[in-house]
């Protein structure tokens, strides 16, 4: 089974660097798709409220046979909860539909600058670390302004900031920001859903190496050093996105992907995202 390396948040609490998203799976389909993954050796899952499957992974984790201390979850705040007590209400309901005792990692999912005051947001995710009902917290979404503004006013940097980024959205000044303050990236919408794929630069580069462009998309974020979670409900394609550590690219191969940046969302912009609106 391949090993995948692991990073090790600020707190010490250790993540592996590839996982699987859950985003648009059907709940009906998320228990299957969560156990395939576990059978193609993901130990890394991603989650949150808003995905409406939480109970389908909390699911599949009990019916994998696999220690739960074997699995990392990840599940997020939703954005109606941002308030103190509706945010620890719905820590409690997230942690019911998990049926977790302990959760790896909980993220606050956007940061809402127009609605309402994610400091008080972020206090809220304290409280919940300091009960020991998870082991790391952490954003998403946020730009260094809005991480500028929890950190001077709290006592917990986040342990990680979960943002869109692809080849079409390098992300230079977030993953920088980040990287400055001991937050790990996470990259979300690795692939940008696939509209990546089809680029001549990276179909170049798989061809020459005998990879697919999805594997190569890849593994230019495992050597950012960034942390991935591909989606698929294609078994073939979850394989596929697990296989990515026989290979290697270089310098020049890393540097023209990079240079395909046009700073293209695939989803919303976080300084004006309003859920709403
Ligand atoms: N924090 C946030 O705000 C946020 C936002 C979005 C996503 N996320 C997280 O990030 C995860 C990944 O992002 P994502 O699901 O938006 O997009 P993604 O992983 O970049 O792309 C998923 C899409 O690409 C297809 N695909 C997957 N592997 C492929 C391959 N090897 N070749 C060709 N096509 C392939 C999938 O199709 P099939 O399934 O049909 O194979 C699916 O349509 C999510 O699942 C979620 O956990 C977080």
């Amino acid at each position: 089974m391949t090993d995948v390396p692991d990073i090790t948040l600020n707190n010490g609490v250790t993540i592996p660097q590839l996982g699987f998203g859950t985003f648009q799976i059907d709940p009906d389909a998320t228990r299957d798709a969560v156990l395939a993954a576990f059978e193609a050796g993901y130990r890394h899952i991603d989650t949150a409220e808003m995905y409406g499957n939480e109970r389908a992974v909390g699911e599949a984790v009990a019916a994998s046979g696999l220690d739960r201390s074997e699995i990392f979850v990840t599940s997020k705040l939703n954005n109606g909860a941002h308030a103190r007590d509706d945010a620890l209400a719905a820590f409690d309901q997230t942690m019911d539909e998990l049926g977790f005792e302990q959760l790896d990692l909980f993220l606050v999912h956007w940061p809402l600058p127009g609605v309402g005051d994610f400091v008080e947001t972020w206090h809220a995710m304290e409280e919940i670390y300091a009960s020991g009902r998870c082991r790391a917290i952490g954003v998403s979404n946020f730009q260094p302004p809005h991480l500028r503004r929890v950190m001077e006013t709290s006592e917990t940097v986040p342990a990680v900031n979960q943002i869109e980024a692809h080849p079409y959205l390098t992300q230079d000044t977030v993953r920088a920001y980040d990287r400055e303050h001991g937050i790990a990236t996470e990259a979300w919408s690795p692939i940008a859903q696939g509209k990546v794929l089809s680029d001549p630069a990276i179909t170049e580069i798989a061809a020459r190496l005998g990879r697919t462009p999805a594997q190569v998309v890849l593994r230019w974020h495992l050597q950012r050093g960034d942390i991935v979670f591909p989606k698929s409900t294609t078994p073939a394609r979850v394989t596929e996105n697990f296989d990515v550590f026989g290979f290697e690219l270089t310098p020049a191969d890393m540097a023209a992907i990079s240079a395909l940046n046009r700073d293209e969302r695939t989803g919303p912009d976080p300084d004006t995202f309003d859920h709403t609106g």
